[in-house]
């Protein structure tokens, strides 16, 4: 019964904005963020704390073998960044820690581990995974892949806000130095460079802001079932099921009397409804469901139905609730939209 939710990867190079987006989109989806940078520059601080030598794969991989990573949210929607049960979240977001993370990075003991690590994490699926490799080496699978880029004198002027904002000194010129060199060294080495996933969208996002940026991806979710067929190299039967997994995925539930936001929507047919509820879910009660349409393809912006639940949220496990709905249809029109999106998609298989 447990519905895995989908996992969308983040890749770019250095300030191109993926830590505000891919935290935006986390929120918007109600998934977890994976911050990826983080673990390399904790594992930076680490070994430069014990003085390793690089080189000395022994002395290294008994470092990595004590290391214990943890992220976890914090009140801001940033995520606090703990390193043996010490708090090193500031500690690590210096531009220096950024080239110590980038030479780290390049190991491939310490790829080893992390990408095991972040793996383990994705398992469950619901997250939004930023990083370098995400789409292309640690989650080749996830459905939704971004690349945001941004050109280099932008990105610079972005860290030198972002640190300023901080109170801490920035320097344009060596900040932007420091952003090429780091790009370069990430991109041409050889275990998982950066660079987009082969099906990964690219976005530039030197000139929009982040909610535009936001809203955009959104957009593109939304319209992965729309992938061509052919395109996708999927056999029909394939291209179905996939869009049937991955249709509308991040489409909001409200609880229309109360405006409780109660999930998001995993699957819709005029007969039901599944959603990953965030709120506690009765049996058998009717609810009044209300829910926004993915633009472009409606004219209707917002959908809103009866449905009674047919199992409790608290049947099933208390942190990934998946809870079904019979719809009863009271209003014609809308069950027509939900025909023609099953008619359109085909998940009525
Ligand atoms: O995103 P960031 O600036 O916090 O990342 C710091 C460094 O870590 C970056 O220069 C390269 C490395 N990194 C990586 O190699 N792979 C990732 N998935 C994330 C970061």
């Amino acid at each position: 019964m447990a519905v895995k939710l989908p996992i969308v990867t983040i890749d770019g190079p250095s300030g191109a904005g993926k830590s505000t987006i891919s935290r935006m989109v986390a929120a918007r989806l109600h998934f977890t963020y994976l911050d990826t940078g983080a673990m390399y520059r904790a594992v930076g601080l680490a070994v430069e704390r014990q003085g390793i030598d690089l080189a000395d794969s022994v002395a290294l991989k008994r470092a990595l073998d004590t290391i214990r990573i943890e992220l976890l949210p914090n009140e801001h929607d940033d995520v606090r960044v703990i390193l043996n049960g010490e708090d090193i979240s500031a500690a690590i977001r210096t531009p220096a820690m950024g080239m110590v993370a980038s030479r780290v990075s390049a190991l491939p003991l310490v790829r080893e581990k992390l990408t095991e690590l972040q793996r383990g994490i994705g398992s469950r699926g619901g997250i939004v995974a930023e990083g370098r490799d995400m789409g292309t080496v640690v989650f080749p699978d996830a459905p939704f892949k971004f690349y945001l880029d941004a050109s280099p004198a932008e990105r610079a002027r972005r860290r030198c806000d972002q640190l300023r904002q901080k109170g801490q000194a920035a320097d344009y010129q060596e900040i932007l130095d420091q952003i090429v060199k780091r790009d370069y060294d990430d991109s041409k080495r050889t275990l998982a460079p950066l660079k987009p996933a082969a099906d990964a969208i690219i976005v530039d996002s030197s000139a929009m802001g982040p909610e535009a940026v936001v809203a955009f991806m959104l957009r593109q979710m939304g319209k992965a079932q729309a992938l061509d067929t052919e395109e996708n190299g999927m056999a029909e039967e394939e291209s179905r099921a996939f869009k049937r997994r991955h249709l509308i995925y991040y489409l909001e539930v409200y609880d229309d009397a109360t405006g409780t936001l109660l999930g998001h929507l995993v699957d819709i047919t005029t007969e039901g409804v599944k959603l990953v509820s965030k709120a506690p879910i009765e049996k058998n009660r009717v609810y009044r469901l209300r829910m926004q349409l993915p633009e472009d393809y409606f004219d209707e912006k917002v959908l809103r139905f009866e449905a009674t639940s047919l199992w409790s949220s608290n049947d099933v496990n208390p942190d990934f609730y998946d809870t079904g709905f019979r719809v009863t249809w009271k209003d014609k029109r809308a069950k027509n939209i939900v025909a023609g999106l099953v008619g359109q998609f085909g998940f009525n298989d």
